[in-house]
């Protein structure tokens, strides 16, 4: 890697702090998001949250992305734009959530059942979660970035599930999205070691059904083509000198 994707003590510091108010609005959800409930409410609730905080919602007027999170439901793979629509029991909600404090970004999302889900979609959770749990398990600093894909790639075949190749994990500090891309599948190159003092997202989207990934004509909202079920999970996470550490 680069010397510049090597964080200092400082930005470290910065982007835990910032890291830490995520992970606080992504935990209160848990007690504020239930059927009735409209993604718009849940957007107000966290930009005030934010607010309330001294930090600023990474997401609003980002690129022109309208809402302070991504709100992403059932088929919809990621970027969701929060709207009065009226979360019901069954459905499946991913919230997105990335806090700025003092310059430096913190981003997390979580998977949300809305009341009771099925089966199928709680697998589909739980398994997704796993991908990204064991990919940080088994990463050691020095390892190539690419033990990220391969672990992903593994647990998804076990399931026949297939992994969105569109988007990928990201570099984050100073700036929302910086090297290196986080890849979420195999790849047959060697990519870039994970150093310590390294700052990245692993963020895998997972399909019950095909890969493919359409986006709605807002120019954000990324759907499954087939309208399968997509589940989400994401950490930001730094690579000390002896192992990966989990700042959200
Ligand atoms: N939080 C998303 C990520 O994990 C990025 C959202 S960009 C936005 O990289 F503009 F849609 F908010
Ligand atoms: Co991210
Ligand atoms: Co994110």
């Amino acid at each position: 890697p680069n010397r510049k994707l090597i964080k200092s003590r400082k930005d470290l510091e910065g982007i835990k702090k910032s890291c830490q108010l995520t992970k606080f609005i992504l935990d209160e959800l848990n007690t504020i998001i239930k059927p009735g409930i409209t993604t718009n409410e849940i957007d107000k609730w966290v930009y005030d949250t934010t607010l309330k905080h001294h930090a600023k919602p990474a997401p609003l007027n980002y690129k022109g992305f309208p809402k302070s999170i991504c709100t992403s439901i059932n088929e919809v793979i990621c970027h969701g734009i929060p709207e009065d629509r009226i979360l019901k029991e069954g459905d499946i909600l991913n919230v997105d959530v990335t806090c700025i404090i003092d310059g430096y970004f913190g981003d997390s999302c979580r998977m949300y059942p809305i009341g009771n889900i099925s089966q199928q979609a709680k697998r589909l959770i739980d398994v997704t979660k796993e991908c990204l749990e064991e990919s940080i398990k088994q990463l050691r600093p020095f390892d190539p970035i690419n033990k990220i894909g391969d672990v992903i790639s593994e647990i998804a075949k076990r399931e026949s599930y297939s992994i969105v190749k569109m988007f990928g994990g990201h570099g984050t500090g100073n700036q929302f999205h910086e090297d290196p891309f986080i890849f979420h599948y195999k790849k047959n190159e060697k990519l870039m070691i994970c150093a310590p003092g390294m700052v990245f997202t692993i963020e895998p989207m997972i399909n019950e059904g095909s890969e493919e990934c359409i986006i709605l004509e807002d120019n954000w909202t990324a759907v499954t083509k087939d309208k399968s079920l997509s589940a989400q999970w994401e950490h930001t996470v730094y690579v000390n000198e002896d192992k990966i550490e989990i700042l959200t």
